[in-house]
This record gives structure tokens, sequence and C-alpha cells, in this order.
């Protein structure tokens, strides 16, 4: 199948009632280990690089392998997505090279750490809808920001300093245009999200909710919402790891946000901790060892099954097999209507 919108993937996601995870890739074991996640349940895929990604992949390592990929899973529905676009410039490098969806993250500056103003934001969102969606591409743009840092990109805020404002959430999406609202409710990107459980206090369900009767028709996107299970850190710290206790988004609210309008879900850190762990874990047992293949290949298999668990959990197992694509050129004629 060739890459398609997200567009369709999150109005079809929107009708069956089911969230559809985004996962990160850098390299070639992760794409595997999503394809082989979605062709076991079934499911359609988000597949998102950050700039720092593309970077490490020379950009078009990462390009050919996700045209490997949709060679050798036809049957799966499969996205391209850039992720935390930090500006006009980057979305339009990802929509030259054939990224089927863009971020827009206007909620920084272009250098990724400073919170812009709204005015900055809906200009250079409503300049990547101009532009990407003549082409066909979806454009996810973000009101709020997150907490946390991840290589470089962050302004390494508390996740609770910019949560989104519902009215201006309103106002941003009439203004822009965009296919879908990433918004800002108490979560933050890596592993240290919350110091303990997280409460209402802390992950803020209640404004999400309140978003979602603002906007009903938007599709929502929750990010920094990897669930960093304590197996997994428990893994990574029994072969020689030193993660300090931490608490991620638990599975149960990001259901509760599906059912609230959430329809793409951010997943990085998870797949990073289930890597780390089990290649501490051979490198720690079989210290003679040293064929990359032996520790990537469990590598692998323990991101294809976090991968494959989220995609039960989301729901958006059991729907790669639902609809055929809608090619780009079309999806640029209906925008135009
Ligand atoms: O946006 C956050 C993702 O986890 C990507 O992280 O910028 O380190 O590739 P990265
Ligand atoms: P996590 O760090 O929680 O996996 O979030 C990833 C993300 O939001 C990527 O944009
Ligand atoms: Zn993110």
């Amino acid at each position: 199948m060739p890459l398609v919108s997200m567009r369709q993937l999150l109005d079809e996601a929107a009708k069956g009632g089911y969230g559809i995870g985004a996962f990160n890739v850098n390299n070639m074991e992760q794409i595997q280990a999503i394809m082989e996640a979605a062709r076991e349940t079934k499911s359609p895929v988000i597949v998102q690089a950050s700039r720092g990604a593309r970077a490490y992949s020379q950009d078009r390592f990462l390009y050919h392998l996700m045209l490997a990929a949709a060679e050798l899973y036809p049957e799966i529905p499969m996205v391209l997505h850039q992720d935390h676009g930090n500006s006009v410039e980057t979305c339009k490098s990802a929509i030259d090279m054939g990224f089927t969806s863009v971020m827009m993250d206007g909620s920084l500056m272009p250098d990724g750490q400073t919170p812009s103003s709204f005015e900055y934001n809906v200009d250079a969102t409503r300049r990547v809808v101009e532009m990407a969606h003549a082409k066909g591409v979806t454009v996810e743009g973000e009101i709020g920001c997150l907490g946390g840092i991840e290589d470089g990109h962050g302004a390494g805020l508390d996740g609770l300093s910019h949560l989104t404002d519902p009215d201006q959430a309103v106002k941003f999406v009439k203004l822009t245009g965009l296919d879908a609202l990433a918004i800002a409710i108490g979560t933050s990107h890596g592993a240290y999200k919350f110091s303990k459980k997280p409460t209402g206090k802390t992950l803020k369900m209640a404004r999400l909710i309140e978003i979602h009767d603002k906007l009903p028709n938007v599709h929502l996107v929750m990010h920094g919402s990897s669930s960093v299970p304590k197996k997994l850190q428990n893994i990574i710290n029994r072969y020689g790891g030193k993660l300090k206790p931490t608490w991620g988004v638990p599975i149960k609210e990001i259901q509760l946000g599906i059912k609230n309008g959430v329809r793409k879900i951010n997943v990085d850190t998870d797949n990073r901790l289930a890597m780390t762990g089990a290649v501490r874990k051979v490198l720690m047992k079989s210290p003679k060892k040293f064929d990359p293949r032996d520790y990537l290949k469990p590598a692998r298999e323990a991101m294809k099954k976090v991968v494959a668990e989220r995609m039960g959990q989301f729901g958006q197992a059991g729907h790669a097999g639902d609809y055929a694509p809608i090619p780009l050129e079309e999806m640029a004629r209906r925008y135009r209507a």
C-alpha cells in the first residue's frame, strides 16, 4: 500500500471510536518492530520521525526504509509523519521528501525551546496548512506546551506551566484549518513525567474533556503518552541501568482520552526502554557476544511486544483492512473543495 494521509486514518479512527499509536523511529529495527506488530494485530500505523531522527538517518535512509515497509507490508495503511516540525521550512522539506503528514509545532519558536506567542503559532501553522493541504498532506498543530526536553527539543518546562486553554484552542483551530490538534494537559516527553502515580491534579484529563466538548469534531493528539511501565524500568535497572523511580501516563487515562476525541497517541519512550532493557540483558548475561544481531534482534522483539500491546489497548488492532487508501491528490482536491 502507498503511504497514506494521516487525515484518512484519523477520520476512520473517529468513525470507529478508537485511537492510533504514533511511534517514533530512527532506524531499521524500530520500523521492522512496528510493521511486525501491525501485521500481527492487523493495525493501521503512524510512523513518525523527529528532526533528530531525520538527521540521524540522513533523511534518505529513513525514507527508503519506509518505502521498503510499504512494499513488504502491502496490507497495512501506513502514514509517515514529521514529529515536532520546528518551522515552515522543516515541514516543507518533509513534504518535499514524501512525508504524508507533518506536525508544525508552533507552540515553540524555531529554536524548539522558547514558548511562542499565539499570533506566531497561528501564522506558522496556517502557512503549513496552506502548503500541505495543496498536496493532500495532513497537518497537526499544537497549542499549549508540553513539559520536558528530549534531544534539545522542548522548553524544559514543568508539564503544568503551559496547559492548553480551551477557548484559545477553539480560536486556533478556526484560524489555522488544521487536521489534528495536540494539547498540553500535564504530560512531558521522556521517562520522567510524574514523580508518583498521576492524579487529576497532575494529569488534567478534565481539561482534555473540556476541550473535546468545545471541539467535538477535532482529532485530538496526546503527546508524551508513554506509560513508562515498572516492568521495563526494572529490566533496565536489573542489568546495570540507573533509572530513578518514575511514573508515566496510565493506559486507562489514555483510553478515557480516546473516548473523548483523542485519535493519535504519541509513544517513543516505552519503546526506547524496551529496546535498551533487551540490549542490556544480552550484554550483561553474555559478555562474550559481539555480533550486533545478538542484541538487536531481542531489542526489536521487545519493541514489537510493546507496540502490539499498545495497538490492542488503543483499539486500532483489527482495523487495517477497513478501507482503501485515498490518494493524496484526491485529499488535495477535497481540501480545495
Ligand atoms: O518528541 C519526542 C520524541 O520522543 C522524539 O525524540 O527528538 O530525541 O528523536 P527525539
Ligand atoms: P514519550 O516520551 O512519552 O514517549 O512521548 C513521545 C512523543 O510525544 C513524541 O512526540
Ligand atoms: Zn511529542
